[in-house]
């Protein structure tokens, strides 16, 4: 059978597409160009944000990255709970949309790189977290072969990793040109074999989501109910597990 990974072409191609046609963080979000998916990000972007501030717990004194920083949601974010974040992405049409927003910004703390999709070199600093929301599955095993090992170079000792990623309830393994759902098996393995071990693993997020599905009604005028759909995706995570197709797990990694 032919071993179909996700290309970094592809993913280029899907990503500049999302990009031009946004040319905001709904680019990064649900990216749908033939729905306005505007209003289902909106908590979409609450939730995944919550989940990444809560399992990583960021430190004053943290040097960070964010890989596969996209337009930066996330990086600015988190950049004034940090000392210094590194965004870090292949897309050059996202870069382009996190850097037109820093020259607005006064977060003097971050730094958005572009990487080379062949090398994938990281920035020549020891950094204490680095995390992933949502790029992992665009992360072939034959590009984490390459990737890993920079990371573990990278990553101060005591340091860590988290995801916010979807995985797979089952063990099958499900992969296009574009995505790669694997299963934790697959991903505690493939961490594994480059030094890591993983701490911890839950889910954060239940797809179809409760909250979500709430959020859809109302309008965009009761965004001060998210920290309670928040509450409620938690207490809701493990309901009705026969109709859940997948879960965004949180997953935290650290050196072996
Ligand atoms: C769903 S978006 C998430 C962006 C961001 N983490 C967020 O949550 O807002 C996936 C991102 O992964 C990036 N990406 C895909 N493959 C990558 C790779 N091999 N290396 C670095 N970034 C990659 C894409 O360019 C895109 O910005």
């Amino acid at each position: 059978m032919e071993n179909i990974q996700p290309s970094v072409e592809k993913v280029l191609k899907l990503y500049k597409t999302r990009a031009d046609f946004h040319g905001d963080e709904n680019a990064v979000l649900n990216g749908s160009i033939t729905f306005d998916p505007r209003h289902i990000n909106i908590i979409i972007d609450y939730l995944t944000r919550q989940a990444l501030l809560e399992y990583m717990k960021p430190d004053k004194n943290d040097v960070v990255i964010d890989f596969g920083c996209g337009v930066g949601r996330l990086t600015y974010i988190v950049a004034p709970l940090v000392k210094k974040i590194y965004g870090l992405d292949i897309t050059p049409e996202l870069l382009a949309i996190a850097k037109k927003r820093q020259q607005k910004s006064n977060a003097n703390n971050i730094e958005f790189l572009q990487l080379n999709s062949e090398k994938f070199d990281l920035p020549s600093v020891q950094f204490d977290k680095l995390f992933f929301v949502g790029t992992l599955v665009h992360i072939g095993d034959e590009l984490l072969d390459i990737i890993l090992p920079k990371i573990f170079a990278g990553l101060k000792p005591n340091g860590k990793i988290t995801l916010i990623e979807y995985l797979k309830t089952d063990k099958s393994l499900s992969q296009n040109n574009e995505v790669i759902m694997r299963s934790h098996e697959h991903l505690k393995n493939i961490f594994e074999k480059h030094g890591f071990k993983i701490s911890v693993l839950k889910p954060a997020i239940r797809m179809p989501s409760y909250s979500i599905m709430i959020w859809k009604k109302m309008s965009a005028r009761f965004s001060f109910l998210l920290p309670f759909l928040y509450l409620l995706e938690k207490a809701t995570l493990k309901r009705k597990p026969q109709f859940v197709d997948y879960y965004y797990y949180a997953v935290e990694i650290k050196k072996a």
